[in-house]
């Protein structure tokens, strides 16, 4: 049972209510033992406003005692619900302060409002009519009546005049961009204004076709047009555009690999701590709740010290390959295994070992395995391009192992096993869409809270992914083998 704070018992809360119902209410209770009609809704209550008064009130009005679910901030993220601005803490307390509430519980899961219902022996579930119909199946359980929304208020409203609208542009106008702009829709606060392409025909058409206002070949006059970038051009073009960006003051979302050099991603995060500017790396893992909760779990000691992280990334190709050293197996896919291994072990890197071999038609890595060893663990990850392997992550711990089935990258079940089975747990996660919405929704947050660093995604696991990447890459060019 998830009781926040009862502020008035019962009886005090019953009589507490408005005038208009407190006296009809009032004669009633004095005259009878029956027991009160419990009334119960449910919200996220972010900035608080009128609309949600309202709501509140007539709740509490169809009967003597309400509760009131305030949903957590997880909740809402699952549910698609991004960009909420304020905490679940402070949201319990504005509903508190509205002295409508009898008590309120904490909304954490999917399905939790039937256990709410029997638990509490609420009679009525309230909600405001844009639910229409959603709610029928609690009918079986309780009466369930939906409540004029208040027209003209909203928190999404109010959010944007508060904080703004972040105006984006995008670069790139392959697939990751078309994701990009139907991912965007599902978050709150940004609008993409203007795209970039140096083929002034290819940006011209994909405006048209995304409904975008602004097109252009100049990358200055595309920066000047906007507050926020989308990097998803050439990956040998990050280094220069995101660079570019924040010389003019503009925050930058690039995707992985920002850059193949570890000294040029240092450069560029000093820059934008120089420059007061975002600068994110887009790997969308990293932001996706499953993936937050399994480096949680991982290092919550829940299967002991973590000896060892093997992470597996393959994917199914499709046309021309690119050149090296952009085009091959690590550079395209070791990024987000590279990540989970700095997530979870995060300590300094001893020493690293490849095995690889080539493209026959070029000289890019096909198929690769690097493992890395660190103070007092080892990993592994294991990319290649035109292949499809089991693309599985495995947590081995000291007294239990973490185990999450491909594709783990979009982690939605993750499975903790002990030698004693009875001690397992299963753990399952939403993953949106392409998932880019989590990314999208966190570049947001930062811009508008001005908050420069982001915990699920570091400066300090941009510089060890790119830190590996290199050294691969330059063992790649000497022809060295094995070791290095
Ligand atoms: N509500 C209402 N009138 C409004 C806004 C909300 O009656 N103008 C009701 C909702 O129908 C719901 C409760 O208040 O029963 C909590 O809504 P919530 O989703 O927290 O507020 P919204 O303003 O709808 O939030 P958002 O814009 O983020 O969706």
């Amino acid at each position: 049972m998830y009781i926040v704070s009862v502020g008035r018992n019962h009886t005090e809360g019953a009589l507490d209510v408005p005038e208009h119902h407190s006296q009809s209410r009032g004669i009633q209770l004095m005259n009878t033992t029956q027991a009160p009609v419990k009334v119960i809704t449910y919200g996220t209550f972010d900035m608080l406003h009128e609309g949600h008064l309202r709501l509140l009130r007539r709740a509490k009005a169809l009967g003597d005692y309400l509760i009131v679910g305030v949903t957590t901030s997880s909740y809402d993220e699952t549910r698609g619900k991004l960009n909420v601005r304020d905490s679940m803490m402070t949201r319990i307390a504005n509903v508190q302060a509205t002295g409508l509430a009898d008590e309120v519980i904490i909304e954490d899961y999917e399905g939790q409002k039937i256990n709410d219902i029997q638990q509490h022996g609420a009679e009525i579930f309230a909600i405001g009519s844009d639910w229409l119909g959603k709610f029928d199946y609690l009918n079986d359980f309780c009466k369930v009546i939906y409540l004029e929304r208040t027209a003209g208020v909203s928190s999404t409203q109010l959010r944007a005049e508060k904080l703004g609208i972040v105006r984006l542009g995008i670069t790139g106008t392959g697939s990751a961009t078309n994701w990009f702009t139907d991912e965007a829709l599902k978050v709150s606060g940004l609008e993409i204004e203007s795209v970039f392409n140096t083929d002034a025909a290819i940006a011209r058409d994909f405006a048209k076709s995304n409904s975008i206002q602004n097109h252009f070949s100049d990358y200055d006059d595309f920066l000047v047009s906007v507050d926020a970038v989308f990097i998803a051009s050439p990956a040998q073009s990050h280094y220069r555009q995101i660079k570019r960006a924040l010389e003019s003051d503009v925050h930058v979302m690039c995707e992985r690999p920002l850059t193949l050099s570890q000294e040029e991603t240092a450069e560029l995060y000093a820059l934008a701590t120089e420059r007061g500017k975002v600068l994110l790396e887009e790997i969308k893992t990293a932001y996706c709740p499953g993936f937050i909760r399994l480096v949680a779990l991982a290092r919550s000691g829940l299967v002991g010290t973590v000896k060892c992280v093997d992470a597996t990334y393959t994917r199914l190709t499709e046309g021309p390959r690119m050149n090296a050293p952009f085009g091959g197996s690590v550079s395209q896919l070791a990024s987000t295994p590279l990540l989970a291994i700095s997530k979870i072990i995060d300590s300094p890197l001893q020493d690293m070992q490849a095995a690889t071999y080539p493209h026959p038609d070029d000289a890019v890595d096909e198929f690769s395995r690097i493992n890395l060893r660190f103070d007092s663990s080892i990993s592994s990850i294991t990319v290649g391009l035109g292949v499809e392997s089991e693309g599985h992550l495995t947590v081995t711990g000291t007294r239990g192992t973490i185990y999450v089935p491909g594709p783990w990258w979009q982690t939605t079940d993750i499975f903790v096993r002990f030698p004693e089975p009875s001690r397992n747990q299963t753990f399952h996660f939403p993953f949106a869409g392409d998932g880019l919405r989590y990314a999208i929704a966190e570049f947001v947050s930062m811009i508008q809270n001005n908050r420069l660093n982001s915990y699920k995604m570091r400066p300090k696991d941009s510089l060890f992914i790119s830190g590996v990447i290199e050294a691969f890459l330059q063992r790649q060019a000497r022809g060295t083998s094995d070791s290095f």
